[in-house]
Order: structure tokens, then C-alpha cells, then sequence
């Protein structure tokens, strides 16, 4: 069957995270991803948090499936003739390198552009133009400067990391669409063009609702918002602990057991009070002037998540959901990583895969989140440093075994 991305080659120069992660969206939708890495050692990533030796990490295997390895030296001259041809022959050029650095190669937007004025120039960096421009950027450098880390946590604690890689993946994907935008354009206009993302702005773009709490807030008390009504406002947007960011009261409470994961997040929407109180005995609740409407409730909102999680610590966080979700009472378990690994509905759709690597056997993976009607994704393995390297030569650069070994023999690839 045909796949959305049939027919597009991307030269994929991404290493580490965000653009790994951009580059295995596209192979998953069908295109040919031929990542280019540096001979000898390629991604870095491929040796970091080795969980078995000599063989490639997990952190590597789950960011490169589905796409092919060349190894080329691109600051060679046999490499440069050898990245040119390849240039002129995919429709996408995608990279995270450090600021400058493909440029600094010889190998720029304008230059990339002369040399196929229809390929995609896609790139990560960490910041956009600007102060901090030239600076190397990680995930959480990202959160930091991209308002995740100062509203998240609680309020009289430090900011907080989130375990989302919002900075990395989330560029990735704020990337991908990029790309497919650039792609349909190019349709019209037969013109590449650039497509820049800052982890930066993609950060705060998923911060998008703190920002609109920064203006709103300004305006008077906190009401609703962190749930600390009549409160002052400070200079910023406050951490807001398990506050939801929308217009309806959310909390994480306790449930039975002790692990650390023995929670479930409760959603108060107005219609669910009154089930909710009658599941839980607590029927003077429904009419009492302090509760019976969503504004009464507001400032006792820490005693209406008490009342309940009095009622959730008696049974554990699925029965829990199983209840709430009969009562149509928006709710989530706490699911931790072993949960999702070996959560049935979850492999079921193919958001986790296993897949065979032919060093280190099977391993588990997310697959791909996006699913299309009429372009199916089988997950295969990630490639082996340089597996690639001769089929594409001869297929997309025309070269003969000779002419592989002299680029061998520089050192080129
Ligand atoms: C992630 C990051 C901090 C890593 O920094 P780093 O390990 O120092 O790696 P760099 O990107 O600087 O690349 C190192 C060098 O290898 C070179 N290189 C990499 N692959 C090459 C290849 N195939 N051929 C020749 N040179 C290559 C680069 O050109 C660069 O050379 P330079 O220092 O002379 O300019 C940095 O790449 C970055 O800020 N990227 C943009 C933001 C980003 O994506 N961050 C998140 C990553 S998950």
C-alpha cells in the first residue's frame, strides 16, 4: 500500500533528539530518510546510556528507526562533492546542528538553495534570531527559556523540568510540520524554501496558556487560576501545582497503595458534582451554599479534593477510573512507564512496537502517534552505522567500487 510520503528523500543530518525525532516522523509517513552521519563514530547518541555493550543504545534505536546510515565527512573535499550530489538529489535537507555549523562547511541556506532551488531547508536550533542566537541548546535549557520550567511544580517550590520532551520531540514536531507545509508550497511554486525552529519558541508555544494567564491574572485577584482565589498576583504566572490549566478545577489525588504512582487525576466539571458527591456519600455537599455551584466552590477547592480523595484512598487508581468513568467524571490514572510498556490497547494501535535489531534483538519502542486512514506504518529497525553507506553511493551519487574506495581511503566516508 502507498504511503503519504512516497517519493520524498530527506538528507538527514540530525543528531541527538529534536531532529532525530522530526526525521523518524517522515520516515514513518513514507519518506526515505537517509541519515548522514560522521564515519567512525556517527550520532553521538548511539554510544550514550549504553544499556549493553558495543551494541547501540536505546536512545539511539528509538529516534533512527525506519531511515538508512550513510557515513560521509562532510568537511572533506571528496565529502563535499559527494553531500552536493546528494543535495541535489533529495527533496529535504534537515539539521540540528550547533548554530553556524553546516554554514560554516560552506555549506549555507543561499548555497544550499543555488545548489537545488527545490529542496526543503529545514533546521533546529535552539533560539532564534536574536541575543542568544549562537548559543547550543538542550531540552532543558528549552524548558527553561521557554516558560515551561517558571509554571511548573508548585508555588512555593523551585521551577520544575518536565519529563516531556518538549524541547527536543516537541520541536521535532513542530518540524515535521514545517517540512510538509514547505512541501505542499513547493507543489505551487516549485520553490524550496527554509523552514527555522527555535526550541524556544516551540516551548512556549505549549506554554501558549501560561502566557494567556500572564496577561490575565495581571487584571485582579487569582480567581480560578492556580486555584488560590483572592490571592495576589505576583510578577509572573505562578507555578500551579496539579491546577489545570483550563477553565474546570483538576487535582491529582491519593489513592490505595503506596507506590509512587498511586494517584489519579480528577476533573470537577459543574455537571459532575452532584454524581460525584452522591458516589461518594456526601450528598449535603450538592445544595450547600459553600459548594453547590462552580464559583461557591472555588475558594474550597483544596476541601472538595479532600472530601474526595477521603473516597479515592479506599480503592486503587483503576477501580477508581472504572467508577468515575461510569459516572462520566473526566478522570486519569497515574500510568508509569511500566504500565505503558505493557499496556495491551496501547500495542494493540501500534503506539508501542516491538521491533528486531540485528544486534540487540528485540527491543520496545513508541511508534508512530499520527495515525493516517490510508498510509500504514510498519516500525523497522534503526539502521547500523554507515549499513547504507554503498547502496546509496552507487544508486544516488553513481559511483563504482572504485570510486567508493578512493572516497574510503580520504577518509570522506
Ligand atoms: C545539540 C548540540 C548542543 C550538540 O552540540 P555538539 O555536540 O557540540 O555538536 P555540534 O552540532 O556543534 O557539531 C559538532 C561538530 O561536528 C561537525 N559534524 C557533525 N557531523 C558531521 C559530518 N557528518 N561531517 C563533518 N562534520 C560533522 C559539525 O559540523 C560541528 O563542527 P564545528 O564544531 O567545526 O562547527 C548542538 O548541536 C545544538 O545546539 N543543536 C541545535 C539545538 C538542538 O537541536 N538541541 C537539541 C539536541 S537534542
Amino acid at each position: 500500500m502507498e504511503r503519504a510520503l512516497d517519493g520524498i528523500r530527506i538528507l538527514d543530518m540530525t543528531h541527538v533528539q529534536s531532529g532525530p525525532s522530526a526525521t523518524q516522523i517522515l520516515a514513518w509517513l513514507g519518506a526515505d530518510v537517509i541519515k548522514v552521519e560522521l564515519p567512525g563514530r556517527g550520532d553521538v547518541t548511539r554510544q550514550q546510556l549504553r544499556d549493553l555493550p558495543g551494541v547501540d543504545s536505546l536512545y539511539f534505536t528509538m529516534l533512527n528507526c525506519n531511515k538508512r546510515s550513510l557515513t560521509l565527512n562532510t568537511k572533506t573535499d571528496k565529502g563535499k562533492v559527494i553531500f552536493t550530489r546528494l543535495l541535489e538529489s533529495c527533496d529535504v535537507i534537515v539539521e540540528n546542528f550547533a548554530p553556524g555549523a553546516l554554514a560554516r562547511q560552506g555549506f549555507g541556506w543561499e548555497t544550499i538553495h543555488e545548489i537545488n532551488p527545490r529542496i526543503v531547508y529545514a533546521s533546529i536550533k535552539g533560539f532564534g534570531p536574536g541575543p542568544y542566537e549562537d548559543l547550543k541548546v538542550y531540552e532543558n535549557v528549552a524548558q527553561c527559556t521557554g516558560g515551561s520550567a517558571s509554571t511548573t511544580g508548585f508555588d512555593d517550590g523551585p521551577p520544575v523540568v518536565t519529563g516531556a520532551q518538549i524541547g527536543d520531540s516537541g520541536s521535532g514536531i513542530h518540524c515535521v510540520a514545517g517540512i510538509l507545509a514547505a512541501l505542499i508550497q513547493r507543489q505551487k511554486t516549485g520553490r524550496g524554501q527554509r523552514v527555522e525552529v527555535a526550541m524556544q519558541d516551540a516551548v512556549l508555544n505549549l506554554c501558549r496558556v501560561k502566557l494567556r494567564d500572564q496577561q490575565r491574572l495581571a487584571h485582579g485577584p487569582l480567581k480560578e487560576y492556580p486555584q488560590y482565589p483572592g490571592g495576589t498576583f505576583g510578577r509572573a504566572t505562578p507555578r500551579a501545582g496539579h491546577a489545570s490549566g483550563g477553565g474546570q478545577p483538576g487535582w491529582c489525588v491519593k489513592t490505595r497503595g503506596d507506590g509512587p504512582n498511586d494517584y489519579i487525576y480528577i476533573v470537577l466539571q459543574p455537571q459532575g458534582w452532584e454524581p460525584f458527591m452522591k458516589l461518594i456519600g456526601r450528598e449535603e455537599m450538592i445544595g450547600h451554599p459553600d459548594y453547590a455551584t462552580p464559583e461557591a466552590r472555588l475558594p474550597h477547592l483544596d476541601d472538595c479534593f479532600a472530601m474526595i480523595e477521603e473516597w479515592t484512598r479506599t480503592k486503587d487508581k483503576f477501580e477508581v477510573m472504572d467508577i468515575l468513568t461510569g459516572h462520566n467524571i473526566p478522570c486519569g490514572p497515574i500510568l508509569d512507564m511500566k504500565d505503558l510498556l505493557e499496556d495491551e490497547s496501547l500495542a494493540a494501535r501500534g503506539t508501542v512496537v516491538e521491533v528486531e535489531h540485528p544486534e540487540r534483538g528485540v527491543f520496545k519502542t513508541v511508534g508512530n502517534p499520527i495515525k493516517l486512514s490510508d498510509s500504514p506504518v510498519e516500525v523497522t529497525t534503526s539502521p547500523l552505522l554507515g549499513e547504507h553507506t554503498e547502496e546509496i553511493l552507487k544508486d544516488l551519487v553513481g559511483y563504482d567500487d572504485a570510486e567508493i574506495e578512493a572516497a574510503r581511503a580520504d577518509g570522506a566516508i
